[in-house]
């Protein structure tokens, strides 16, 4: 019998420009569209076309006008700091407006970008909608990225503003920012007009006169800002994020299209309703936190939370419990290695017993792999449908799922169910012919895809079409290898490129190596992705040192585990490197990364037949046993 999924997945298909054009019913325009879908300048597709919107005014004003003014908008859960604290809607649209009028004060205006390095804090929003409102562009980066990664990005999206926080606070750890940002910022060619520093009371960072605004002062003498309406086309946000070398790609969102996608998701995919409490223990420098902390749960009315702290720690593995209880949280968004955390911590889930989750709903996970080992103990204990699906930072929403509002399929653990609608996902071989079911193959995307997506990489058009178009014409190259099933149940197996994923975060493995290489001593040098039992895995490193070196090993390695820190930052957790004599090539000088990752992981390999020295491989495996790899490892997760 037909369900409701496969109506909505058969019409989003077939026809696009009418599935969509319901949905974006849903959102107030000032001007609809002229074209639902305009391929006029293909492969550059554009949804909504001739609409005029305000992403701030659909996620904070509306619901003011509707009779959602009182309802918390946000709830800000900081164990750090042992805060709790409520924004109601009106009190997110009077901040935002305010702020939009320093903003507007600092001569930021449409088009124009600001950046924004802040830790999980209410303001963090803030500044993202006060920026969407005045129709600029936001560009987020994570806080644990190093000043380095932060000036390649001011470079790129040449902010006009910068808003920072005095420090972010990391388990026990207050980690001053003031100083990365101005490092950043010296680093940088382009400079920033002003920055904004919103003080916490950990630390006082010192301001520059001329430059740097107090954020509280500023907020006080501003004049509120309206909406500034915008094209629907126009871009909403830059997020930079790893792409295969160490400049990473800006991957660009528009706010029509943007807005039409994430509002249907909430109650198609997530199956939520507005007013409800939604949570998406993620990070506002990440996708999964623009999307699922900021914009959709806003979008749909929901109250939205902001957490300050770590699955583990904090103070220990019943966290999430208890803000799940505390807040009457009805569906939580993470990904698997949080839960690796807590089952590793309490393997038996004891402290589930100290609080009430009966109104907990839904469990969503993405970001990486979900093991089904993980997945089966949320299921065991938490007693709640547990729901693996799978996106990109590019796709900005699910590629597929198990779409909840829609139709709950049987789960298969290990598979993200079935595409999404809107996305018309196929299993490609080398000769770019279907896979059929059950093959490994490239997952890709027919072209168009559904709005909500990128519409290009800022700055970077032909960059957009190299990366993701060339490869197969007419579709979109996920970058993921996998297989769809008999019933049409996805598995995302692994990366085709050299992005590993390191406790939910992505890494280019390739902006690693260009770090190793610049220290003096080493010659050659390759990163792998190991397999972590907590983080999913892990880098490592294996360095060729230049003819005549005689400085220590050791000494070497600790330096190129402080040069990552120090150039990329903590989130990269390269801890470990090896010194080897040689690398493994094929013929033609390629390093066979992939058969290294395989040995490292005590896995069966073929011998790659265009290898050059098969010898070196049992060089690699004797250096990689050494430091307790290539051969079977205890889990510890
Ligand atoms: N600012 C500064 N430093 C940060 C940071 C931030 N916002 N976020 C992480 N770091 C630092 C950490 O303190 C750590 O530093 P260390 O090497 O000094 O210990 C380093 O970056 C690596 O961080 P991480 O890989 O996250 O390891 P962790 O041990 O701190 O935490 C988890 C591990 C699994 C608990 C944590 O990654 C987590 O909760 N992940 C799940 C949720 C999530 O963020 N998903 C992302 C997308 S859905
Ligand atoms: P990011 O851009 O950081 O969201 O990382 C995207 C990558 O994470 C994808 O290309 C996949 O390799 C991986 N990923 C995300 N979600 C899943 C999932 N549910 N299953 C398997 N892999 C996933």
């Amino acid at each position: 019998m037909t369900n409701a999924y496969d109506l909505a997945y058969r019409r989003s298909i077939e026809n696009p420009a009418e599935f969509w054009a319901e949905a974006a019913r849903e959102i107030s325009w000032y001007k609809t569209w002229d074209r639902v879908l305009d391929d006029s300048n293909a492969p550059f597709y554009r949804w909504f076309s001739g609409g005029i919107v305000n992403t701030c005014y659909n996620a904070v004003d509306r619901h003011v006008e509707n009779g959602r003014g009182d309802q918390a908008a946000i709830i800000y859960d900081s164990p750090m700091t042992h805060t709790v604290r409520r924004l109601s809607y009106r009190q997110l649209r009077d901040r935002t407006a305010r702020f939009a009028g320093v903003l507007a004060g600092l001569g930021v205006g449409k088009g124009d970008r600001v950046i924004v390095y802040m830790p999980m804090v209410p303001e963090a929003l803030v500044a993202m909608l006060a920026t969407a409102r005045l129709g600029a562009v936001h560009s987020v980066v994570f806080g644990g990225f190093a000043a380095n990664e932060l000036a390649t990005r001011i470079n790129d999206a040449r902010p006009k503003v910068i808003v920072s926080a005095s420090c972010g606070i990391e388990g026990q750890k207050v980690i001053a920012y003031k100083p990365l940002l101005d490092h950043a910022i010296e680093l940088a060619e382009h400079k920033p007009d002003h920055t904004v520093i919103l003080q916490r009371p950990q630390v006082e960072a010192s301001l520059t006169p001329g430059r740097d605004l107090d954020w509280e002062e500023a907020e006080a003498k501003a004049t509120p800002h309206d909406c500034v309406p915008v094209a629907a086309t126009d871009p909403l946000y830059i997020l930079y994020t790893s792409g295969t070398t160490g400049q990473p790609k800006g991957v660009v969102r528009d706010n029509g299209g943007h807005m039409v996608a994430l509002k249907w998701t909430m109650s198609n995919i997530y199956d939520v309703k507005p007013g409800e409490v939604y949570w998406a223990a993620s990070d506002v420098g990440w996708v999964v936190g623009h999307s699922y902390i900021v914009y959709a749960p806003l979008l749909h009315g929901c109250t939205t939370l902001v957490f300050e702290g770590k699955p583990v720690g904090t103070p220990d593995a019943g966290a999430f419990w208890r803000v799940i209880a505390e807040h009457k949280v009805q569906t939580l968004f993470t990904a698997p290695t949080a839960f690796r955390a807590i089952k590793r911590d309490d393997p038996d889930a004891l402290l589930l017993k100290n609080y009430d989750l009966s109104h907990f709903r839904t469990l969503f996970l993405a970001g990486e792999r979900s093991d089904p080992d993980t997945l089966q103990w949320a299921e065991r204990h938490l007693r709640v449908p547990v729901i693996d699906h799978w996106w990109q930072t590019e796709t900005g929403w699910a590629i597929a799922a198990n779409c909840m509002g829609l139709h709950a399929f049987p789960v298969k653990h290990g598979s993200p169910t079935k595409a999404a609608p809107g996305w018309d996902v196929q299993v490609l071989d080398e000769g770019h012919h279907n896979c059929e079911p059950g093959k490994v193959g490239a997952l890709v995307v027919k072209l168009p895809l559904p709005p909500g997506t990128l519409t290009t990489l800022w700055n970077a058009d032909q960059r957009f079409i190299d990366s993701y178009l060339y490869e197969f014409p007419g579709y979109y190259k996920t970058a993921d290898a996998g297989y769809i099933d008999e019933d049409g149940y996805i598995y995302v197996m692994s990366r085709t490129d050299d992005i590993i994923n390191v406790a939910g975060h992505r890494l280019s493995t390739g902006a690693m190596e260009e770090v190793l290489a610049s220290h003096p001593d080493v010659a050659e040098c390759a990163v792998i992705g190991v397999h972590d039992a907590m983080k999913g895995q892990l880098p490592l490193g294996f360095l060729v040192l230049k003819a005549g070196v005689t400085k220590s090993h050791d000494q070497i390695l600790k330096e190129v585990v402080a040069l990552v820190r120090e150039r990329i930052g903590p989130v990269a957790a390269f801890k470990t490197a090896t010194v080897v004599k040689r690398l493994p090539k094929t013929r033609s000088g390629k390093i066979l990364r992939g058969t290294m990752q395989k040995i490292a992981d005590h896995e069966a390999f073929k011998m790659p037949a265009t290898i050059d020295d098969p010898g070196i491989l049992e060089e690699i495996e004797e250096d990689l046993t050494a430091i307790g790899y290539a051969k079977a490892r205890e889990e510890t997760a």
